[in-house]
């Protein structure tokens, strides 16, 4: 076949989701698998086939294959939730959220008006995402226009799956870190704010593999007017993503509460403004009540859960059992810099702890399977993405990573005890890291 000059083949174990399966039951391995790439009508490089090398072989016969023993090729991993300009925060205690926030995060972000200072950590950012496994990103940026800009140049060049947007924010943090109004203009800060984050949206949203988040910090540091703003460019632009925080700690919730008395409940709040839809990602989502929870799912919004940090933080834990019954969307997300690694696998482990946790709510032992799917096909279907990324099947985008299952010598010898997929794929959970990520293949154009 013509086309078969420019694909490429990768044979090895392989990991991959079925796309209508419980996630529980979703993940398919196969021992001696083949995966082939190649490019789709807009030149992307996308999966051509993926199955076991016996059966593909001799279909693909000309296309030249890698051959990688003992590793496994899986998709690329799905983070929902981070902070980039929050990576040198890191492992900063503090007595909570908010008191967090003051003392080591506004400062940090603070120094981000320096276009060469947001260059060189979102560099370093992108780089330490793909050299983990993450493959599609959505993250925060800080309130001034040139953060934006930096990273989407920054994972353009490094060709990361982004979606970023301006962090909306004129009220309730230090004053240089809200958002500005230009000298001498005619328009306030708030409606800058959001003439800024429409310039973006039409210089950045679909152009190579970047997308744009419509991004208010969380209700309490918005007024009314960007919150309502926010929602009306929500509206004007339905493909666009919406990035937010709720209920993720009962200080948080409480000063919400007294800022919008108006609204049911703080999620309701972003409801009131127009900011619940498809496409709309809100961080932590711990204390959600059931008709909150009901209105996750009939609005079509999706969660972003984000373990280390809630732990960190000690913020709470994620009810499972209760976002199952309601049937809303979630997926991972590592929240740095409240969240304590760049690491999948952390992420993954801190997940399981989460959920098993059952004091404060259900307890469930979550398979890892179920783990797995919920930081690539169940975090790329949540940001509406699904067969794009975050999973192997024919015409996603090529973002895979070759692990090696016996990257240490602890997880070599409790790998060689795996009786069952469940098992093979917890070793990995539990004793991975950025050690176990050999190689991240990222699609080509
Ligand atoms: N809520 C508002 N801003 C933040 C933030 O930067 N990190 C976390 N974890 N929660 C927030
Ligand atoms: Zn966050």
């Amino acid at each position: 076949m013509s086309e078969s000059v420019h694909m490429k083949a990768y044979r090895a174990c392989l990991l991959y989701f079925l796309p209508d399966a419980e996630p529980n039951q979703a993940a398919v391995f196969e021992d001696d698998g083949l995966l082939v790439v190649g490019p789709n009508e807009q030149g992307l490089q996308v999966v051509q086939a993926v199955g076991s090398y016996q059966a593909l072989q001799a279909r693909f016969a000309q296309v030249p294959v890698t051959h990688w023993p003992g590793r496994i090729i899986a998709p690329g991993f799905v983070d929902m939730h981070s902070h980039y300009p929050q990576t040198n925060v890191i492992g900063s205690p503090a007595d909570g959220l908010l008191p967090w926030l003051e003392h080591y995060t506004f400062p940090e972000e603070k120094r981000f008006a320096d276009p060469e200072y947001c260059a060189k950590a979102a560099s370093f950012f992108i780089a330490e995402l793909l050299r983990n496994g993450v493959t599609t990103a959505l993250t925060f940026a800080t309130s001034q226009p040139c953060s934006v800009t930096a990273l989407f140049e920054q994972a353009q060049a490094q060709r990361l799956r982004l979606i970023t947007g301006l962090c909306l924010m004129d009220r309730h943090a230090p004053a240089d870190l809200l958002n500005q109004k230009m000298p001498h203009a005619s328009v306030d800060a708030t409606e800058q704010s959001l003439l800024d984050s429409e310039a973006l949206i039409q210089r950045w949203h679909g152009v190579d593999r970047l997308g744009y988040a419509i991004t208010p910090r969380f209700a309490p540091t918005s007024s009314d007017a960007q919150l309502r703003g926010a929602g009306e460019l929500a509206a004007q632009y339905p493909d666009v993503w919406i990035q937010s925080h709720v209920a993720e700690n009962q200080a948080e919730i409480a000063w919400a509460r007294a800022l919008f008395p108006a609204s049911r409940s703080y999620l309701a709040t972003y409801a009131d403004f127009g900011l619940l839809r498809e496409r709309a990602i809100y961080a932590h989502c711990i204390y959600l009540n059931a008709e909150d929870r009901t209105l996750m799912s009939a609005s079509g919004a999706a969660a972003a859960v984000c373990p280390t940090s809630n732990l960190f933080l000690g913020s709470g834990f994620f009810d499972y059992a209760a976002a199952d019954e309601a049937g809303f969307a979630y997926g991972l997300g590592n929240d740095v810099g409240g969240g304590t690694s760049f690491s999948p696998f952390h992420t993954m482990l801190a997940a399981y702890t989460v959920g098993r946790e059952g004091q404060s709510k259900t307890g469930l032992s979550l398979s890892p399977q179920h783990l797995w799917w919920q930081h690539t096909a169940g975090a790329a279907q949540a940001l509406g993405l699904e067969g794009v990324v975050g999973n192997l099947q024919p015409g996603c985008e090529a973002d895979f990573v070759v692990l090696n299952p016996q990257a240490t010598p602890l997880l070599a010898r409790r790998k060689a005890l795996a009786n069952s997929l469940d098992e093979l794929l917890f070793a990995l959970i539990v004793l991975g890291d950025d050690r176990v990520v050999e190689h991240c293949h990222i699609a080509t154009s």
